[in-house]
């Protein structure tokens, strides 16, 4: 391979890899956003699950939004047994979920906040493993605890590209809130992140939804720019990549 060949991650989502010319360049940042329950957390999981599974690469699972308990539980329902993988070495996870509990604190609140312990912690991980990929579901939890957005900008900034230096593919997951929050925090996750992969799961009649995914960008590739259809099925999430999502 040339230094300027450009080396492709497999995704684990089956189909999702036609999109974008085979996988997610290693080594980028890539945001998957979505509305609440668009299968965001299954589809960072699968991830790292597939990645360990078929491709022998080891991953960290950072969680802040849901305890690993519950996580696991999920999983299982598409045969996606997370325990076996940290057993065998190839998944380590670092479980922050109880910061959601003091969530409702106002910006401004935390004058000296910054992520670099959060970067040592998962620094640590990735080097006992050897980890590939990197998942945080969802960073954007913390951004109450940062005074400015020039501030949270800096340190998304560092924490990502700190984390991606040495050649892991770090998948980063949104909430794109129903309503505009204010904050921007997506804008400024999207516009780090070298990718992002939007999921939907839109109202197509009174009495239907349907799941759809659209890659946003992705630098460096030629990818899709129609939305696909999306299912999330025993097996887990799975694209079609002819077919054309019909709420679009
Ligand atoms: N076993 C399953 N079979 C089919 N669909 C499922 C299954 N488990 C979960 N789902 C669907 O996936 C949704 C949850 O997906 P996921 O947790 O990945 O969403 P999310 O985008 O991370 O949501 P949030 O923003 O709340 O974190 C559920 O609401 C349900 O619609
Ligand atoms: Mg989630």
């Amino acid at each position: 391979m040339s230094d300027y060949e450009i080396d492709r991650v497999k995704t684990g989502i089956p189909g999702l890899d036609e999109l974008i010319e085979g996988g997610f360049p290693r080594g980028d940042t890539i945001l998957v956003a979505g509305k609440a329950g668009t299968g965001k957390t299954i589809m960072a999981n699968q991830f790292l699950y597939y990645g360990a599974v078929k491709y022998n690469e080891p991953g960290v699972l950072v969680t802040l939004e849901e305890p690993p308990r519950a996580i696991k539980r999920n999983m299982l329902r598409f045969n996606m047994d997370l325990d076996s993988l940290v057993q065998q070495g190839m998944l380590a996870i670092v479980d922050l979920y109880p910061s959601k509990e003091v969530a409702r604190v106002n910006i401004g609140e935390y004058p000296s906040f910054d992520l670099s312990g959060l970067e040592a912690i998962i620094m640590n991980h990735v080097n006992k493993i050897g980890a590939k990929r990197v998942v945080i579901d969802t960073l954007s939890i913390l951004a109450y605890k940062f005074r400015s957005r020039d501030i949270l900008r800096e340190e998304f900034f560092k924490l990502t590209a700190n984390i991606t230096r040495h050649g892991a593919t770090l998948l980063l997951t949104s909430e794109i809130p129903a309503q505009d929050s204010g904050l921007g925090v997506f804008d400024i996750e999207a516009f780090l992140a070298s990718g992002v992969v939007v999921l939907y799961n839109e109202k197509i009649s009174d009495t239907s939804r349907s799941r759809s995914i659209e890659v946003l960008k992705l630098r460096g590739s030629k990818h899709s720019s129609r939305i696909h259809s999306m299912r999330i099925t025993d097996e887990g999430i799975r694209v079609w990549p002819g077919e054309i999502s019909p709420s679009h």
